[in-house]
């Protein structure tokens, strides 16, 4: 706690007209209002306070502009040791929102911003919620982001309020609800204007008005028959039941619980309810899925702290145009991303035909988002219209940053900025969307090689949360530090990687994906290959990433690397052959698997003649395609490809879909402990090759912290 939040409580009660106190959340010194301990003091203080006041009614309102309550502080829940330990804080707040729930007065919740977690309990303990109809007001419990359930009565209150059969999936996958969808699901009583909200409120503290709460009976039958009747909660249970082991692969333990307590708690009395729920809660608080989840927030929180000051680096906020140069894939989908977060997009391509590509890729997510209802088609067009496509080189003098995306060619890269540094501002921003040419080697053919950094982003772009951010020996600190504030703009985050073959994700990802090739040419069958990789956790197999990314694109990273790092790195010779008979992948309608809807067999006619070996058991088949990946890690390391251990989590988390409940490549060797790790590569090393000796400075992997 610094000095300041030790004086000042982060709330206050103020008196309001007609007999009405509020409770005003304002947490000193900080953007956001969180629920750590210093909140749950200052609130038992307010209720003892309010009690002796006797008011007629009390509000709660935020004083913090796009703020409500943002939710429990994480390094709080991440502290937890124990299952007991956790049990006695759930308590803690159950208990103090009971209080605050028998108070006998109106009590009404007026929210405006972020009201998340531990905010929405919160409010939930209160008699009446008006609710501001602005874009930065969400609602929701994500508890479960986190591995953890809501534990201040969260799983009991809500579906009380909104019924089981809106309430039980919102628990259950976290998702916010905007204003309008949360008045549609009974958890809003009153929507108002920004600048209504507290009045509203008001009012209805003081008894003058009162809101209608009117769920249609048709949603309160079936309520009735899916929550109250036992024919109706078996079906709800066993349909629920299904859908979670069919979204979590059974290995995430807080759905199935959550699952449990909302069942459960449906129509019992509140102690009872309450009592589960804390005790549900400090079990899962502890598990190795909780913390590597509770890591992975804090981490990519951490992620936007300035990288050489330790400071955090704010979003930009400066810029207004951007220029994104190529209009493929990649191009298109960067100038998408810049125009979404309201920026003015330059979208440039020597071809009419790829401008149009580009302008598609850019337009397709948003269409998606249309279809949805998540998404207004004006707010599209508004987006759209942000993007000005041309094929010459006009409307590029006042843009603040350059995004090259063209061709992966290094002549090409340097003549296309060459072309453009003359012409922009002299501060202006230069990126690279490079996915393996060194930064240095570019920055070698150009002038302005201070304000030159790498900008790599993954595909699909508006999916992909990672962008690896990538200095140059020359780059300028504060370039350094823009195109960090830019990735954050853009809501995605970003990871300063050393200018070393291949960056930090592929140089990860294509060991382990090469030795998926090399597994099927030595016969092993690829949806055993594919499948055990997906029971593991990863979100695709090996061989379904590469016809994804394409065998040609791979090839292309794969050279890069075996050029730097020699025999270890040497693609499998079945890429090659894939290659030359046209399996490129998803792209041609074959690579490894054949098809490209959901439904793909293997591919026997380019792959004919590969001894047929049985399908190994799962274990086997992880172990040899993921402890290369270890390896390569533990160099990252040492060479200072990160700065740090937990990089290369965030890395393979957000960049190459590393199943989140293990918290990431390196976590995930340290819970197997070095030990095992060298007898792993100690074996695989002498069935396979050297490729799998295990690298010298392995142990510095988990030494290091
Ligand atoms: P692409 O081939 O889809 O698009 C490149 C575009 O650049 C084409 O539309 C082409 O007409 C245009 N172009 C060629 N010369 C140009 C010039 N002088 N000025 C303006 N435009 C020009 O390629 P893609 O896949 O979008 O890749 C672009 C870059 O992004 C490459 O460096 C690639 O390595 C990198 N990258 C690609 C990823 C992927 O999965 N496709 C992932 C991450 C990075």
């Amino acid at each position: 706690m610094t000095d300041l939040e030790a004086r000042i409580p982060p709330l206050r009660i103020e008196p309001r007209e007609e007999d009405v106190l509020a409770i005003v959340l304002d947490r000193p010194d900080a953007k956001v209002n969180l629920i750590d301990e210093a909140w749950l003091h200052a609130m038992t203080a307010a209720l003892d306070e309010i009690e002796r006041a006797r008011p007629a009614g009390i509000v709660l309102v935020s004083a913090k502009p796009g703020n409500f309550i943002a939710g429990a502080d994480v390094s709080l829940i991440a502290s937890l040791e124990t299952p007991a330990d956790a049990e006695r804080r759930a308590r803690q707040g159950q208990e103090l929102l009971s209080r605050l729930e028998d108070l006998p007065v109106r009590k009404v919740a007026a929210i405006r911003g972020a009201c998340l977690g531990g905010g929405l309990e919160t409010a939930l303990a209160f008699d009446w919620i008006v609710v501001a109809d602005d874009d930065r007001t969400v609602l929701g419990l994500p508890e479960v982001r986190l591995g953890i359930l809501p534990g201040f009565g969260g799983t009991w209150r809500l579906p009380k309020r909104t019924g089981i059969l809106a309430g039980l999936p919102l628990v259950l996958t976290g998702r916010t609800l905007r204003p309008r969808q949360a008045e549609k699901l009974g958890l809003a009583d009153r929507l108002a204007s920004p600048e209504l909200v507290e009045r509203v409120a008001i009012a209805i503290a003081a008894g003058r008005e009162k809101p209608k709460r009117r769920r249609p009976v048709r949603a309160r039958m079936l309520d009735f028959l899916a929550g109250r009747t036992p024919p109706g909660r078996a079906l709800l249970r066993n349909f629920t039941e299904k859908n979670v082991a069919k979204e979590t692969g059974g290995h995430y333990p807080a759905p199935p619980r959550i699952l449990e307590r909302v069942l459960d708690g449906y129509g019992t009395p509140r102690g009872a309810a309450m009592a589960r729920e804390a005790a549900a809660f400090g079990q899962l608080a502890v598990t190795p899925e909780a913390k590597n989840l509770l890591f992975l927030f804090t981490g990519n929180e951490e992620l936007a702290r300035h990288p050489w000051t330790g400071r955090p680096a704010p979003a930009d906020a400066t810029t207004v145009r951007a220029a994104v140069l190529g209009a493929g894939t990649m191009g298109g989908g960067i100038a998408g991303s810049l125009a979404g977060a309201g920026i003015q997009v330059r979208l440039r391509d020597v071809a009419v035909e790829s401008l149009r590509v580009g302008l598609a890729g850019a337009a397709g997510p948003l269409n998606r988002r249309v279809q949805k209802r998540r998404m207004k088609p004006r707010d599209r067009d508004a987006v759209m219209e942000r993007i000005s496509p041309a094929t010459d080189l006009t409307g590029l003098t006042n843009v603040d940053v350059v995004i090259e995306a063209v061709p992966e060619i290094l002549e090409l890269k340097q003549k296309v900025f060459r072309e453009v540094e003359g012409i922009v501002r002299d501060d202006t921003i230069l990126a690279t969307n490079t996915s393996s040419i060194p930064i240095d080697a570019i920055a070698h053919g150009i002038e302005a090689k201070e304000r030159l950094v790498g900008l790599h982003f993954f595909n699909p772009v508006h999916r992909m949360p990672l962008v690896e951010v990538i200095p140059g020996a020359r780059t300028r600190d504060g370039v350094l530090e823009g195109a960090v504030g830019l990735v954050r703009r853009l809501k995605k985050s970003p990871l300063v990687v050393a200018d070393r073959p291949g960056f930090l994700v592929n140089r990860l990802l294509l060991p382990y994906l090469n030795e998926a090739a090399l597994a099927v040419q030595d016969g092993w069958p690829i949806p055993a290959v594919d499948g055990a990789l997906l029971r593991f956790g990863m979100p695709m197999g090996p061989l379904r990433v590469l016809d994804e990314v394409g065998l040609d694109v791979a090839a292309k990273v794969s050279h890069v690397l075996e050029d730097a790092f020699g025999t270890r790195a040497r693609p499998a010779p079945l890429m090659q052959r894939l290659l030359e008979a046209g399996a490129l992948g998803t792209k041609a309608g074959r690579g490894f698997w054949v098809g490209t809807g959901r439904e793909r067999t293997a591919n026997t006619q380019d792959l004919g003649g590969l001894p047929a070996a049985p399908a190994p058991p799962d274990e086997e088949i992880v172990e040899r395609l993921l402890s290369g990946m270890i390896n390569e890690a533990a160099r990252c390391l040492a060479e200072g490809v990160v700065r740090e251990r937990d990089h290369l989590d965030l890395g393979t988390v957000l960049g190459a879909g590393f199943p989140p409940f293990r918290g990431g490549l390196a976590r995930w060797a340290l819970s197997l402990g070095e030990d095992e790790v060298r007898r792993r590569l100690d074996a695989l090393a002498a069935r396979y090759g050297e490729r799998f000796a295990p690298f010298e400075g392995l142990g510095e992997l988990f030494r290091n912290s």
